[in-house]
């Protein structure tokens, strides 16, 4: 029987610091559950000074919790154990590690014809996530049951308070996303049901946006009209915007605000959190992108705070808006 559950994602192109939010508040959960994706994600958690990198276990693990691994996942086995083995090393309870029964196998033929037929075409991470789901949908997938040990296989049951962990992130789910240039599963609230529970259970979800934008991977839908603009250069180094999983340098554009809107509204979040507000106070130059009668407009602002109070109130109407720093938790 579960008491509800919360739900933590990302409003734009992944890369927000979802991580480090969900880190920050799982102790206060009895599962914390990811319900889409696979490797292609990366999960950046600090502990004291330390930092820590995972792209397929939940980051319950770090504040020991029951972490499990959704029926909606794609799982690549031998980075599964890597991560296992990584984490056992660190001194983490990898007992607490679980993975549904449900959840699909990325094979190696599923790497091969991502990295030789998708990675070029359309930036992917090559992890074999499109071909694993194509599988999947196909009735032709192997389930986790017959490639996990018995000892990490979920019996699928949720209990208490859940968190549930949100992958990528809006603008890369299949549905809503800019397809092609999207990845292969449900990035939205609406799907952390996969799960296993009634949407009625949902209690508050917890969006997660940074104050510029960021994408990793080709998108000739990236709204980069502004690429040229040598702060926007000065701010990949600034942010540190270089893929966890891939390394590859992102794009990166200023906020695009009307994206952010449409993402909030349409994903129905409660909770919005604005990360790296800091980042942008170091480059000192406070952008925001609007539309305005269908064209990009650029605003600009003399300082942080009248750049945060713009956004406050064109958001505030329909969650509560919190900004935040880099590393500070909240
Ligand atoms: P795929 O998920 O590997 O098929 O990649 C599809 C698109 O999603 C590419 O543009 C990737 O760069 C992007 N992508 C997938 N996972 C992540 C992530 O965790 N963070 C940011 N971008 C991602």
């Amino acid at each position: 029987m579960i008491d509800y559950a919360d739900i933590i994602f990302g409003l734009a192109w992944g890369d927000e610091g979802k991580g480090k939010i969900s880190n920050a508040i799982s102790k206060n959960y009895d599962m914390v559950c990811r319900w889409n994706g696979g490797p292609n994600a990366g999960h950046t958690v600090y502990l004291g000074d330390k930092k820590y990198k995972t792209h397929i276990i939940p980051c319950g693990v770090f504040q020991n919790k029951l972490s499990v691994i959704g029926p909606n996942c794609v799982v690549n086995v031998d980075k599964f154990f890597d991560e296992i083995n990584y984490l056992k090393y660190e001194g983490f309870d990898t007992s607490l590690i679980k993975v549904s029964e449900k959840a699909h196998i990325i094979t190696q033929e599923h790497i091969n014809y991502d990295l030789k037929v998708l990675k070029e075409k359309l930036g992917t991470t090559g992890q074999g996530i499109a071909p694993a789901y194509a599988d999947k949908m196909l009735r032709v997938g192997k389930l986790a049951k017959d490639f996990i040990d018995k000892q990490y296989l979920w019996d699928g049951e949720l209990k208490g308070k859940i968190l549930c962990e949100g992958a990528q992130s809006f603008w890369l789910d299949i549905n809503y996303g800019d397809y092609p240039y999207v990845t292969s599963s449900e990035t939205l609230p609406y799907s952390a049901c996969s799960l296993g529970f009634s949407p009625k259970k949902i209690r508050s979800i917890i969006g997660v946006a940074k104050i510029y934008d960021s994408k990793s991977g080709v998108d000739p839908l990236f709204p980069n009209s502004l690429l040229e603009d040598s702060a926007l250069v000065k701010l990949i180094e600034l942010g540190q915007e270089y893929g966890t999983t891939t390394k590859r340098k992102r794009l990166v554009n200023w906020l695009d605000l009307n994206r952010l809107i449409s993402a909030v509204r349409k994903s129905g979040v409660t909770n919005l959190i604005i990360n790296k507000c800091d980042t942008l106070e170091a480059l000192n130059l406070f952008k925001i992108k609007v539309e305005y009668k269908n064209q990009p407009q650029l605003i600009e602002f003399d300082c942080l705070n009248s750049m945060k109070k713009y956004i406050f109130d064109h958001l505030s109407p329909y969650c509560e808006v919190i900004f935040s720093g880099n590393k500070s938790i909240i």
